[in-house]
């Protein structure tokens, strides 16, 4: 079975990574919706789901591969690549846009790209409810407030 994703399946998609998602498939098979569990599970245990995990997945919960692989690339929350070795999430919501976030959520993306911060993803998000102290953010899942561009460059300072 293959699956409908053009991912190739990364170099630590190997045998022992398929018996572990095999046996944590099974494990919830007999659930009622043991998808979503699985799904949790997997990125639990590897912090993503490898293109070479859905057929696997969907051969011990008789789905096809296009189900699961559907289910996999709606929750924007389920990642497919290895996890990056920090994350930085910027609020564009309107409260934090009236304060700058457009302009420092720009800086941020281009420092990432340049590889100032290293292995850093920048995401943005809606809404922190920190909305009085924007531009609001998180880096590596602690909240932050009042950010802009050299509070960032400081916090990130280092991450080669
Ligand atoms: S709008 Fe940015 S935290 Fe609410």
């Amino acid at each position: 079975m293959s699956t409908p994703t053009s991912t190739p399946a990364s170099p630590e998609a190997g045998p022992d990574r398929s018996a572990l998602v095999r046996a944590v498939a099974e494990h919830h098979r007999d659930q009622r919706g043991p998808l979503l569990p699985v799904l949790h599970e997997v990125l639990a245990e590897f912090g993503y789901v490898d293109a070479a995990d859905v057929p696997v997945i969907a051969d011990v919960l008789n789905l096809s591969a296009a189900e699961v692989h559907g289910v996999v690339s709606f929750y924007h929350d389920v990642r497919t690549t290895p996890p990056p070795t920090h994350v930085v999430a910027l609020c564009r919501a309107e409260a934090c846009q009236a304060v700058g976030a457009e302009s420092l959520y720009a800086a941020a993306q281009e420092r990432a790209a340049s590889g100032e911060m290293g292995d850093t993803e920048v995401q943005q998000v809606f809404c922190l409810g920190n909305c009085a102290l924007g531009p609001s953010g998180t880096v590596d899942g602690r909240l932050l407030g009042r950010l802009d561009a050299a509070r960032l460059t400081e916090l990130t300072a280092g991450w080669r």
